[in-house]
């Protein structure tokens, strides 16, 4: 397939959009082939074509393909009701501590058949997959049993047989203290996490180890628990830190050579010189930020002074970020933190798949996997900056229109 007449946002390193005008790109099978500029197209490609390879662009806009590198999509129920009670005044770690929030998804999502979740999980997909969406990140933590953990994570598996986009999926065992272990959360740790991450890990269901470390969840201590088991298991890790309180989850992360380190509102300076030198993402969830009312911004200067590279993802969950739009993320990013709409598009493609351990996808480079975005658009600063409205023209799914 030989796309001509486009405006190329390749984003080839971190400084610029790397904006190739009057550009041509040419995809083999589920690769990109060869990128440049229209007069440059070589021979090979300009000849041999016939004209159902060659789609003239007409001057629109084409990006590397959004990436939604952290989301707990597959969930039972809804919390519209917490959602009420939040605006009466309760906080989310009150409603939490009396029994709703993430424990009540879990009995949610105890009770839905497989099939159910699968169903109520590809309408949210659907939504980022029309956005221009082409790789998501699913995490479970809404079983806090075996059974159900394991459930999640072969619907979130079984998502890639029904809809063109690729998943990879996060066991996220300690999400929560369930109601029967309530005040035993050690043996939580020791009896169903860490016996269900071996489980799910034999079945080929995980790809990375996520925590949830926060006051209403596991401490740091609990946590690494799970990551040795994980690290044991040769599996990459990534950790909920800093969301609602300081209590060391950035550090434990970075000594741990974690892939992200997410949410990270109140993230220190310190911790960003060791994510930095750990090579760890700070992954941007702008979507729970705003939801629950947060005050405390993270650090971005310190983020961007030090080095440590920003993903944004849409945290798409039933509670603190009933979000699925990956454009609204990146407008929120944006608006809510000040980043740049260069940082917000890197922090859907390249810096999401950093996240996931991805290392050469989300940017227009010969050799990297063709997944690609056209828009109608004629500036990419024009992805982030409108509200409730979707430019996407047409998706590019491992060469694929
Ligand atoms: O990323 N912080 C913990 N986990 C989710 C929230 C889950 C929920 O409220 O259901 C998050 O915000
Ligand atoms: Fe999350």
């Amino acid at each position: 397939m030989l796309l001509t007449n486009a405006q190329l946002v390749t984003l080839r390193d971190n400084d610029s959009f790397g904006l190739i005008q009057n550009g041509a790109l040419a995809l083999e099978e589920d690769r990109i082939a060869w990128v440049g500029s229209m007069q440059d197209i070589p021979d090979v490609w300009r000849a041999g074509q016939t004209s159902d390879q060659v789609h003239d662009l007409g001057g629109r806009l084409i990006t590397p393909a959004l990436i939604d590198c952290h989301t707990h999509i597959v969930f039972g129920g809804n919390r519209a009701a917490e959602f009420e009670q939040r605006l009466n005044g309760a906080t989310y770690e009150q409603i939490a501590q009396s029994g709703g929030g993430i424990v009540s998804t879990v009995t949610a999502t105890r009770a839905a058949p497989q099939d159910a979740l699968l169903v109520d999980a590809l309408t949210r997909v659907d939504a980022l997959i029309a956005e221009g969406v082409t790789l998501i990140e699913v995490k479970s933590g809404y079983g806090l049993d075996r059974e159900t953990e394991l459930k999640m994570l072969r619907v979130a598996r079984q998502i890639a047989q029904h809809r063109p986009i690729e998943v990879r999926t996060s066991f996220l065992g300690a999400h929560a203290v369930p109601a029967d272990f309530t005040g035993r959360p050690d043996a939580y740790i020791d009896e169903v996490c860490i016996p269900a991450l071996r489980a799910a890990h034999a079945e080929g269901l995980v790809d990375a180890v996520d925590g949830f470390c926060e006051g209403i969840a596991f401490d740091t201590v609990q946590i690494s628990r799970v990551f040795d088991v994980a690290r044991a298991l040769g599996l990459p890790v990534k950790l909920h830190a800093e969301q609602l309180s300081h209590i060391g989850g950035t550090q434990l992360a970075a000594r741990y050579g974690a892939l992200s380190a997410d949410h990270v509102e109140y993230a220190t300076d310190q911790d960003a010189r060791a994510m930095a030198r750990a090579g760890t993402v700070a992954v941007i969830l702008p979507g729970a930020f705003y939801t629950i009312r947060e005050t405390q911004a993270p650090p971005l200067q310190a983020f961007r002074e030090h080095g440590v590279p920003m993903a944004l993802a849409t945290d798409c969950n039933p509670g603190s970020s009933p979000l699925s739009s990956a454009l609204l993320a990146m407008n929120m990013g944006c608006t809510l933190f000040r980043m740049t709409p260069l940082e917000a598009l890197l922090g859907m493609t390249a810096h999401a798949a950093k996240a996931l351990g991805l290392a050469t996808r989300g940017r227009i480079i010969a050799g990297w996997q063709a997944d690609l975005c056209i828009w109608d658009a004629a500036h990419p600063a024009e992805l982030a900056y409108r509200i409730g409205f979707n430019p996407l023209h047409s998706r590019i799914f491992k060469g694929s229109l």
